[in-house]
């Protein structure tokens, strides 16, 4: 029985685990669920996980009942046994009546332990399963553990360069990215374009080491990134990122998120370089208004600004910029471009563009296609002259797109 509930207690605290993150994500995604009518619907999704944790919360007790009467039961049927065999052997005179009595009384005090050691045993299964789901996750493989790297991190003073890089994600049959060569020299503005799924994300999330390359190496200053402190070279990346994580928090603390200790006057002079003082001022509580789960009260351009604003106040030499895809009308757009321009400047800059203003503020524009990269000009030669194609097009690539 000790077995079975240790178990069920394994199962049950799974499906709590899964009932509880199906309520996170039904409340997380509220605004989905309701613009497609599928309150009903995920109402059942709940119900349904919620049924199954308590069929197995039934069953646990079921076992645990089982299990207590069965000790009563044994327990009757000893002491039964115990006064009609005792007493032959007092009435046969083979042992005295004071002797039967002090065995009879001792085992009635010895009883009420046994039984409750035996609950406590099932106590101890249940305990045991939920004690391993703990220790699996206290087992995993944290990044710390592949964190080796001894060098700090001083600035990016030549060069990074990606040398033959591949990736393929886990259980994946293609790769994200085959073989890539691109040097970046310090202060340089990357414009990288591609279709959706070439890999671009991928091919940026290598630098601050969120993925290790498959194949081939990154270089900072000639050495590979895993050489290097973990924290400190992310402490030299700063990224806006193709979906904007803010956090359910004051203007203020989310955009001096990247610097602890961040004074008011950094804070304000980061949004008016974002062009985001404007909108932040108009709010009834300004820099201290709280802007909602993920920044649910913003606009998705003024969210862009404050993820700028963040990065302009941590001020890291390699910027990486995944923008995103959102359509802002003309206005928003120039608001937002000019907000970037502010924070590439004396920046080495990896931009994933898609708006045609970015990638005309590059020195250099690669394509990613297929997970292969191509460059296709240099766009700020001293000389005026265009620099030659490296690598063709695939033909699927049709630059008047
Ligand atoms: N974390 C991941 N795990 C597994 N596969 C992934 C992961 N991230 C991306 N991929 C896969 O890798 C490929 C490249 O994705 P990536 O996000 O780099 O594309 P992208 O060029 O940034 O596209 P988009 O312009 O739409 O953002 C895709 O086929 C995608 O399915
Ligand atoms: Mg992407």
């Amino acid at each position: 029985m000790g077995k079975r509930l240790k178990k069920l207690a394994a199962s049950g605290q799974e499906q709590m685990g899964d009932m509880s993150s199906t309520l996170q994500e039904i409340f997380a995604g509220i605004r989905v669920v309701k613009a497609f009518g599928r309150e009903d619907a995920e109402g059942e999704r709940f119900r349904a996980r919620n049924r199954a944790y308590l069929s197995t919360t039934l069953k646990t007790n079921q076992v645990w009942a089982i299990g207590h009467s069965h000790m009563e039961i044994i327990g009757v049927i000893s002491v039964a046994t115990l006064i009609w065999y005792g007493g032959y052997l007092v009435i046969s005179g083979t042992m005295t009546p004071g002797a039967f009595f002090s065995f009879m009384a001792a085992m009635i005090l010895a009883y009420t332990p046994i039984r409750k050691l035996s609950g406590s045993n099932n106590l101890i299964q249940q305990a045991l399963a939920a004690a391993e789901r703990v220790f699996d996750v206290l087992d995993m493989n944290t990044e710390q553990a592949h964190d080796h790297g001894t060098a700090p991190l001083m600035g990016i003073k030549q060069a990074i360069e990606f040398q033959g890089v591949s990736l393929r994600y886990e259980n994946h049959t293609v790769s994200a990215l085959t073989d890539i060569d691109l040097v970046i020299k310090p202060g340089e503005v990357i414009a990288l374009v591609g279709s959706s799924g070439s890999g671009k994300t991928s091919l940026v999330s290598l630098l601050p080491r969120f993925y290790e390359p498959t194949a081939g190496r990154v270089l900072i200053d000639g050495l590979p990134l895993a050489s290097y402190e973990l924290h400190s070279l992310r402490a030299h990346i700063g990224i806006v990122s193709q979906e904007i994580v803010l956090f359910d928090d004051t203007i203020q603390r989310n955009i001096a998120f990247g610097r602890t200790g961040a004074s008011q006057a950094d804070v304000e002079q980061a949004a008016k370089l974002a062009y985001a003082q404007d909108f932040i001022l108009r709010l009834p509580e300004g820099y201290q208004s709280i802007i909602g789960e993920r920044g649910l009260k913003l606009s998705g351009g003024e969210r862009q600004r404050l993820a700028i604003a963040r990065a302009i106040l941590r001020d890291p030499p390699l910027l990486i910029l995944d923008e995103a895809t959102s359509a802002l009308d003309t206005e928003s757009e120039r608001i937002v471009q000019l907000a970037l321009a502010n924070l590439m400047k004396n920046r080495t800059t990896l931009v994933i563009a898609h708006r045609l203003s970015t990638i005309q503020n590059a020195d250099r524009i690669v394509v990613l296609e297929r997970s292969m990269l191509f460059e296709i000009q240099n766009m700020r030669d001293s000389s005026g002259k265009v620099e030659p194609m490296r690598g063709s097009m695939p033909c699927s690539f049709n630059p008047k797109k």
